[in-house]
């Protein structure tokens, strides 16, 4: 079976695309697949780029043109229960779109006409990424829960506060993997997700995520992937 490796940025997925130089390179929907083996299994790694919509074309492309039969996204996140601090690992067991809100026709956050406000990841992919996560990152701090998605980059106490309150549940925000769990629900693919806390959402937030981004997302990608697949 083809497993779909994904992030959204290039800092996130370097070291793992630097595996595959002599693989082919597909382009569709503006987008780069790399198309072959890494660790002895098949793949399809891509970067899907920022946000929901473009989530969700990726994801779409993904099932439709390249055949894959699971997805597994690997990235960075914000961390926004308590405690869920910078450096830690949030593995998703469900999504909600933060800034999804048809009030009052449908309940905020309900997704409409589907009846539901999360969709949840794959048990059977979740538990292997769980392990993969355990074996690549021995020591590092793993949290599992609710990921919420939206279309903002959460950069202030006040809206990761507002947030908070909101959705008590949720333990990091980022801005993918709830269109992949939605897209993968859709068509019947198993997807997982593994985020690396990179700042708080808060007033710092965007010099911690810079920080994290060029010095730590790409190198936990690639443990995590090899893990994984190895
Ligand atoms: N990804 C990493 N940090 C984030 C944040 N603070 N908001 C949205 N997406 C993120």
């Amino acid at each position: 079976m083809r497993t779909a490796i994904v992030s959204a940025m290039q800092e996130e997925l370097a070291a793992v695309l630097a595996l595959m130089p002599h693989e082919a390179k597909q382009v569709a929907a503006g987008r780069e697949f790399w198309v072959g083996r890494l660790h002895g299994h098949e793949v399809v790694v891509v970067l899907s780029r920022i946000g929901k919509v473009a989530a969700a074309t990726t994801a779409a492309v993904l099932v439709e043109r390249f055949g894959i039969g699971e997805i597994v996204f690997t990235g960075v996140a914000g961390g926004l229960a308590p405690g869920v601090d910078v450096g830690h690992v949030v593995i998703a067991d469900s999504f909600v779109q933060h800034d999804l809100d048809a009030s009052p026709i449908f309940p905020r956050f309900e997704v409409p006409l589907y009846g539901t406000s999360t969709f949840a990841c794959d048990r059977g992919l979740t538990r292997r990424l769980t392990a993969a996560v355990a074996a690549a990152l021995p020591g590092v701090h793993v949290h599992r829960g609710l990921v919420a998605s939206g279309d903002r980059f959460v950069a202030t106490t006040a809206e990761s506060g507002a947030l908070r309150a909101a959705l008590p549940d949720a333990l990091a925000v980022e801005m993918e993997g709830a269109a992949f769990a939605q897209v993968c629900h859709d068509f019947g693919i198993p997807f997982a997700a593994v985020r690396t806390i990179s700042d708080r959402a808060d007033d710092m937030a965007h010099l911690d995520f810079a920080t994290f981004i060029r010095d730590v997302a790409s190198r936990h990608s690639a443990a995590i992937v090899r893990a994984l697949l190895g």
